[in-house]
């Protein structure tokens, strides 16, 4: 049986947002490995849309398909190894998630309304005891409002594009400087744009501009917020 709404809201969640490499991922599962709480990367749901999207060829421009494969998703993030592993119908997509392709659709999906109606519910499941730190773009303005503590992380895009640029030549992957800086302007500007949950700050959010901090530092920052 799930827990009664007034009991669930009681969870505190604390929300950190920002664009893509800004160090959101790094901070929020530190931080939730920290405080002993659990963690959503609401980001991996968008891809994981994505690819269900792209493995059954949903037409992009077809909203109600759109919201009805979101609705529909079966995945599971199994924790059971070291790493948290993604699962689509059963298979494990946890390296697709992180391709450029994947988030290039996730982004373009997150813009339609019926998808993110189809997503809010699940990703307010994951408010659990003994709290939740959430990782997105719109958990402190849409998901989570009353969540305890918002933090709003950014970085300018060329720093974020060297980030990512080096991520993925670690990975293997070949890359191009020029190229990922020119898309990282672009899916900002789309995730910036969109009617729908914008990417914004909260108006009670903590603005963390990372540029010329080492994760370190913006880890201690963000502890001694909390
Ligand atoms: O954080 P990420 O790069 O994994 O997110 C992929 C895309 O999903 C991003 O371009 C925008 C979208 N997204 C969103 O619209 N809202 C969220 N809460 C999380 C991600």
């Amino acid at each position: 049986m799930n827990a009664p709404e007034s009991v669930v809201a009681e969870v505190p969640v604390i929300t950190v947002d920002g664009p893509g490499g800004s160090g959101k991922g790094t901070i929020t599962t530190r931080l939730a490995n920290y405080l002993g709480w659990h963690f959503l990367d609401s980001g991996a749901l968008y891809r994981l849309t994505a690819l269900a999207v792209m493995k059954k060829h949903v037409p992009v421009d077809d909203e109600e398909a759109l919201g009805e494969t979101a609705g529909n998703l079966d995945i599971c993030f199994d924790t059971s190894g070291d790493a948290v592993r993604a699962v689509l119908e059963g298979k494990d997509v946890t390296d697709d998630l992180r391709r450029e392709d994947t988030g290039v659709m996730a982004s373009r999906i997150a813009a339609i309304p019926a998808v993110r109606t189809a997503l809010k519910e699940r990703q307010r499941r994951f408010r659990q005891a003994p709290g939740l730190v959430a990782d997105g773009r719109d958990m402190g303005t849409v998901i989570f409002p009353d969540a305890r503590l918002k933090i709003f992380l950014t970085a300018s895009a060329e720093v974020r594009a060297e980030r990512r640029y080096k991520q993925l030549k670690e990975k293997g992957e070949s890359v191009n400087l020029t190229r990922l800086f020119r898309e990282i302007k672009a899916r900002d500007k789309r995730d910036e744009s969109r009617s729908v949950a914008p990417l914004r700050p909260a108006e009670d959010a903590v603005i963390i501009d990372s540029t010329g901090l080492s994760i370190e530092e913006v880890f201690n920052k963000v502890v001694s917020l909390v």
